[in-house]
């Protein structure tokens, strides 16, 4: 059962926010306090610019630095942390969406003085359509923001969650003097303290002892005695398994600049989060334990350089072992493959490895066989669901401008959908191809590269769509009868699947309204249950 021991010490998880709460500093913490770097400031370099919307290149450049960042892995008391990092660009919300995919559960940074912001309700969505265990750090409480209680009420009702606090801050801003740690019934005291790790937790054997009054003076802790009674009364006593099951987030509050709460937080979270889970695939269930190798791509990068057309395909181990110079099955392409150069991914090194176990990232250099979602398993022949699209928000046709170069054009932009850049609808009559995208950004992408990687020849014209739905229904005459009628407004995705295009919010809820038979899906998650 040695691999039993392997699948039980891995923690892989995301870190979700939206930009600016402090994403990237908390990661850079939790690398600190693992030790997988020495200084701060390594992971900054990963950062997307916020502002740099329209400097591309940067922002791609800086996307290729984030290849060796995609996946951060340290141990910390006898855990295997695996970190898979989420672009902070809404634009690149597509991404993360899919990453979430790879994960067994989430933390979620939120700042206490902008509370919950729209990133984040979008993110959440997709945690609580999967049911992903979710912990909540508030972030900031050494600057002033929303008092704890009107903080915990706004994740209660706009992320439609529960909550449950397991550290509760005493003060705020400039009167912020640490955390009392609810679950281990302690206090830390706080120290602005940016570089060094250092913390003082002082053990107190009941809140009524008068310590804590000379530890942070009468007011604060009369007013600490009374919040926690508070708390008591009206939060339900922390389960794990309604953590588990998703029904519950835990709460931390601290401070990720000054190091403060981050301990409490990390040992926290290798106490009470899961090792990885079993995934669903369109045949059964697998489950980690299970003797033969599966797993599933859910990102991958392609390399700028066009002197290096790989790519890496990074693919999430379900279950067995994986193991270098293997022979495995592709399920998709009906083809065995093997591979010689499988990277793991350690802060900001790369490195070959000869072995990875469920939880585990491996990065495969792929040269044009890897789609995101596809597939490799022992031999059995399944493949895993749920790596969801979205509707896009901006929709553009593309339109081929040199005849002589359609074989490139089409071949770029089949690529560029392979990798995920955005999604390709096709319109007939005529095999028009409308790309979608979450943001602008990615149009500049897209045409940059298919000029300069595949030497097409294009342009994109603006498309009026509100919204791509795909479309089902349990009465097939009924969906032939609706194609029929909004034969102009129908298009195909990737896969085949049936989009409805909506031009307005309106025209979708008219649409909803004249075809009751018809279910209109903004994501393509309904493809978990569904077959074609
Ligand atoms: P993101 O990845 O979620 O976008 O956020 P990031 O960590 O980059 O943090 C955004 C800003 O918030 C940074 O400041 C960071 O230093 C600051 N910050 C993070 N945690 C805390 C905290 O606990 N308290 C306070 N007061 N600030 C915090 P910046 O000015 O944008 O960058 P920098 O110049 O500090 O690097």
């Amino acid at each position: 059962m040695r691999d039993q021991v392997q699948i039980e010490k891995r923690r892989t998880f995301g870190i979700i926010s939206h930009p600016d709460a402090g994403k990237t500093t908390l990661t850079e913490k939790l690398l600190l306090f693992g030790g997988a770097i020495q200084t701060a400031g390594a992971v900054k370099n990963n950062k997307i610019k916020k502002t740099a919307t329209s400097d591309f290149m940067e922002i791609e450049k800086q996307r290729g630095i984030s290849v060796a960042t995609s996946v951060m892995a340290f141990q910390y008391k006898n855990k295997q942390i695996n970190i898979l990092d989420t672009p902070g660009h809404k634009d690149f919300a597509e991404d993360t969406f899919r990453t979430l995919t790879a994960v067994d559960s989430v933390i979620l940074v939120i700042d206490c003085a902008n509370g919950v912001e729209e990133q984040t309700k979008r993110l959440m969505e997709v945690c609580r359509m999967r049911k992903t265990p979710v912990i909540v750090f508030i972030n900031k409480m050494d600057r002033d923001g929303k008092e704890a209680f009107d903080l915990l009420d706004e994740l209660e009702q706009t992320l439609a969650i529960k909550v449950r606090p397991l550290t509760w801050p005493i003060g705020m801003g400039d009167r912020f003097q640490g955390v009392y740690n609810i679950y281990q019934q302690s206090l830390n005291l706080f120290s602005a303290n940016k570089t060094k790790i250092e913390s003082k937790v002082l053990e107190i054997a009941s809140l009524d002892d008068q310590e804590l009054d000379a530890y942070i003076g009468d007011k604060a802790a009369n007013e600490l005695r009374e919040e926690l009674e508070i708390v008591e009364n009206v939060y339900d006593p922390f389960q794990r398994s309604d953590y588990l099951s998703g029904d519950i987030a835990p709460v931390f509050f601290g401070s990720a600049v000054n190091n403060f709460g981050v301990q409490e937080l990390l040992d926290t979270f290798c106490e009470i989060s899961p090792s990885p889970i079993g995934r669903d695939t369109d045949v059964r269930r697998v489950e980690p334990n299970e003797e033969g190798f599966s797993g599933f791509v859910f990102k991958i990068h392609a390399n700028l350089d066009p002197k290096h057309r790989d790519r890496i395909a990074f693919l999430r181990v379900v279950s067995g072992k994986f193991e270098r110079n293997t022979f495995y099955y592709h399920v998709r392409l009906d083809k065995k493959l093997k591979f010689s150069n499988p990277t793991s991914f350690l802060a900001q090194d790369k490195s070959i490895i000869d072995e990875a176990y469920p939880g585990d990232v491996v990065g495969l250099y792929d040269t044009g066989n890897f789609k995101i979602g596809d597939t490799l398993s022992s031999g059995e022949k399944f493949s895993y669901k749920g790596i969801p699209s979205f509707s896009p928000e901006i929709f553009q046709e593309l339109e081929n401008l040199d005849p002589m170069k359609s074989k490139q054009l089409e071949k770029g932009i089949r690529q560029l959908i392979d990798e995920g850049v955005a999604q390709l609808f096709i319109q007939q009559p005529g095999n028009r191809k409308i790309v979608g995208t979450v943001g602008q950004l990615q149009f500049e992408v897209i045409n940059y590269r298919l000029i300069h990687e595949y030497g097409a020849n294009c342009r994109f014209v603006h498309r009026n769509f509100f919204k791509a739905c795909w479309v089902t229904s349990e009465k097939p005459d009924k969906l032939i009868a609706f194609q029929r009628a909004k034969s102009n407004s129908m298009a195909s995705d990737k896969d085949g699947y049936l989009i409805f295009l909506a031009e307005t919010p309106f025209l979708l809820s008219m649409a909803e309204q004249d075809y009751p038979d018809i279910t209109f899906h903004q994501t393509s998650e309904f493809m978990l249950s569904a077959k074609k």
